[in-house]
């Protein structure tokens, strides 16, 4: 592999790069970025010095300076030895280019409760996945159950967890989103109850709503109250309301941290089996415990429990793999529903979260050393730059749930951008226009870019302060994804 680009080489592959909608130095970088994400220029190559540049393609030299710069700046460039920087993606890979997911660039981004991928173990993943494809290439490459060399690896990793589990409980789902959206259109139709926590995960309660189903939201207690769930609340409303199915995130809780002790699992099993409701439980944080708490997967406590996991938090979202846990005949009429929506994940993917489970704890060590640093960081700048903020610490995962001292959740989300920062309102986390009084802010960002992303949101929040017309015209914000 070549070492630099000579310019001749590098304007053939830039082709007519020059449309002239643009200042010249933007579609020079944007067109290099373009080059070097597709591959065709590959990664550590030095670009051409700046003069030989302008001069092959018929530029000023300050034309090239800039677009240099500009890639310096978005990371597909390393600032290299005088000017010959050499070719990279960026390092956090804020993808460039993905309407409604990622942040718009040079905005930080606090909807996304998302990590990068932990360390070389997911590409190693994938490289080991590669031998192992060609054995399966003979069969048609439909399962839509999942491989079996990954539900095996699944249901073992339960059996070690302490809940005996057998590959045929299992069934693969493109991520846990999915999986939820498998479960609600199988068990709750139009108009029936889901009970969810309140608040909850704002993905979960738009896949209830738009499903036609009805959330019934359980309040969560303040974080100064004696209990972490309200249980009695919890078996009432099951009781009462008869919920179809009831969604939980047991398992450090989105937006809280919250991890549920086990006596309240074990009376929630018990309610749900008396009361017909079936327990839905969301693990996709499972694996962030920070704190060392101990608590059994709610299956423990009722074989009638169906679990959801992914290995989107612990180890990467872009693998776009989880699943369901559940028993055997309740599996078989998932797989029905599921085959009306996809025929099966992507084989590769699949043999390299096998991988993935079977050394579960592997990146996990350092996954969770560099979150407990963020969170620290994190609930250190909150107690000084915004101390009229009620801060709860989470436990686990990857968010802190904080109580703004007036409503204005929405306010201050519309206005973030402006300082640099995008937010998900507190709004989203709740059923009919709750939680304008609170906000989530991730700690997946790395300390500088959360002391940075921290006094961005003093200042938004001064600017939503002074003024009160401000907090009572702004209540819509962008509906853009959140994770
Ligand atoms: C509680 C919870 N469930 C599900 C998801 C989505 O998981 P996946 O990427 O596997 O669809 C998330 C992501 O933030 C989450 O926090």
């Amino acid at each position: 592999m070549p070492s630099s680009l000579n310019p001749t080489a590098l304007a053939r592959l830039l082709g007519s790069w020059n449309s002239g909608a643009l200042p010249a130095y933007r579609e020079l970088a944007d067109v290099v970025r373009l080059l070097v994400m597709d591959g065709r220029i590959p990664l550590d190559v030095a670009l051409p010095s700046e003069r030989s540049l302008a001069s092959t393609l018929g530029l000023s030299r300050t034309t090239i300076t800039a677009a240099y710069a500009s890639l310096r700046e978005q990371g597909f460039l390393t600032a290299g030895q005088g000017s010959r920087g050499r070719t990279s993606i960026p390092h956090r890979s804020t993808p460039v280019s993905m309407p409604g997911l990622a942040a718009p660039e040079g905005l930080l981004d606090l909807a996304y409760a998302s990590l990068p991928a932990a360390g070389e173990v997911v590409h190693r993943a994938f490289a080991d996945a590669l031998t192992e494809l060609p054995a399966l290439l003979p069969g048609f490459g439909y399962d839509a159950l999942g491989i079996p060399v990954l539900r095996e690896a699944i249901a073992a990793k339960y059996t070690a967890d302490g809940v005996p589990t057998t590959p045929e409980q299992i069934l693969v789902t493109s991520g846990a989103q999915h999986a939820l959206n498998i479960i609600l259109r199988t068990l709750a139709g139009k108009q029936h109850k889901v009970l969810v926590e309140h608040p909850s995960y704002p993905n979960a309660l738009d896949a209830i709503r738009t499903a036609g189903s009805r959330p019934l939201p359980v309040a969560l207690p303040s974080p100064d109250a004696p209990d972490s769930w309200d249980i009695d609340a919890m078996v009432a409303a099951m009781h009462q309301q008869r919920p179809a199915m009831a969604y939980l995130v047991p398992d450090f809780h989105n937006p809280t941290g919250r991890l549920m002790p086990d006596h309240y699992r074990k009376r929630l099993a018990r309610a749900a089996a008396s009361s017909g409701t079936v327990l839905v439980v969301d693990e996709t944080l499972r694996g962030l415990n920070l704190d060392g708490g101990a608590a059994a997967p709610m299956s423990a406590f009722s074989p009638a429990v169906v679990s959801i996991g992914s290995l989107s938090k612990s180890h990467w979202a872009g693998l776009r793999t989880g699943w369901i846990r559940a028993d055997a005949p309740l599996i078989t009429r998932f797989v029905a529903t599921r085959t009306t929506m996809d025929l099966g994940g992507p084989v590769v993917e699949q043999l390299a979260a096998a991988r993935l489970v079977r050394s579960y704890a592997e990146p996990l060590g350092s996954r969770l050393e560099e979150l407990r640093d963020n969170r620290a960081s994190l609930l250190e700048l909150l107690a000084e730059h915004l101390p009229e903020w009620e801060v709860e610490r989470p436990q686990g995962g990857l968010t802190v749930w904080c109580r703004l001292p007036t409503p204005g959740s929405t306010a201050l989300t519309v206005v973030a951008p402006e300082f640099g920062v995008r937010l998900a309102a507190g709004p989203r986390f709740g059923v009919g226009g709750a939680f304008e009084h609170y906000m989530r802010v991730p700690y997946t960002l790395p300390p500088a870019q959360l002391e940075t992303a921290v006094k961005a949101l003093r200042e938004a929040q001064d600017k939503v302060g002074d003024s009160p017309q401000l907090r009572r015209s702004l209540k819509a914000e962008e509906r853009f994804a959140v994770a």
